[in-house]
């Protein structure tokens, strides 16, 4: 009986030091960088274009996408809501664009223009008073 139970008391403790040390860093790790990937990164005419975002909590409340420097009504692109029958709400700019927006954050531009080149804002609400945001520029 000793021996099991020597192990099994290194065992967790080696576990409880995992982790602890879990708690602290992926806090850190996960939602300190809010990032948007190009892809392509150079995108050409009439090409599909997909922001993708990195870094976004599993669990947020929901997220807008913004076409321009500032994030207001003028700007919007669409809102976000995960888990409801119709989770896409489209903004005044989104104009003619044909954009669709992920569960994962990430919003897929189809048939990209020059006209569409500029800046992409997207504001992700984790929690009332918690709000993440990350920009890119996209040239088409
Ligand atoms: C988000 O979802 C889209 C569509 O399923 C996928 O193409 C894209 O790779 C995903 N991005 C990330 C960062 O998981």
């Amino acid at each position: 009986m000793e021996i099991p139970t020597g192990t099994q008391g290194h065992f967790s403790q080696g576990l409880l030091l995992s982790a602890s040390v879990l708690a602290l860093w992926a806090p850190q790790g996960s939602w300190a960088a809010l990032r948007i990937q190009t892809i392509p990164e150079r995108p050409q005419k009439n090409q599909d274009v997909l922001l993708s975002v990195q870094g976004i909590p599993d669990t947020f409340q929901d997220f807008i996408w913004y076409r321009g420097k500032e994030t207001d009504g003028g700007t919007r692109l669409f809102t976000y809501i995960p888990d409801i029958p119709r989770p896409q709400r489209d903004g005044s700019a989104m104009e003619q664009r044909d954009i669709v927006g992920f569960p994962n954050g990430s919003m897929l531009l189809r048939d990209a223009q020059p006209r569409d080149s500029g800046t992409y804002h997207v504001e992700v609400h984790i929690n009332p008073s918690w709000t993440m945001r990350a920009k890119t520029e996209v040239q088409v």
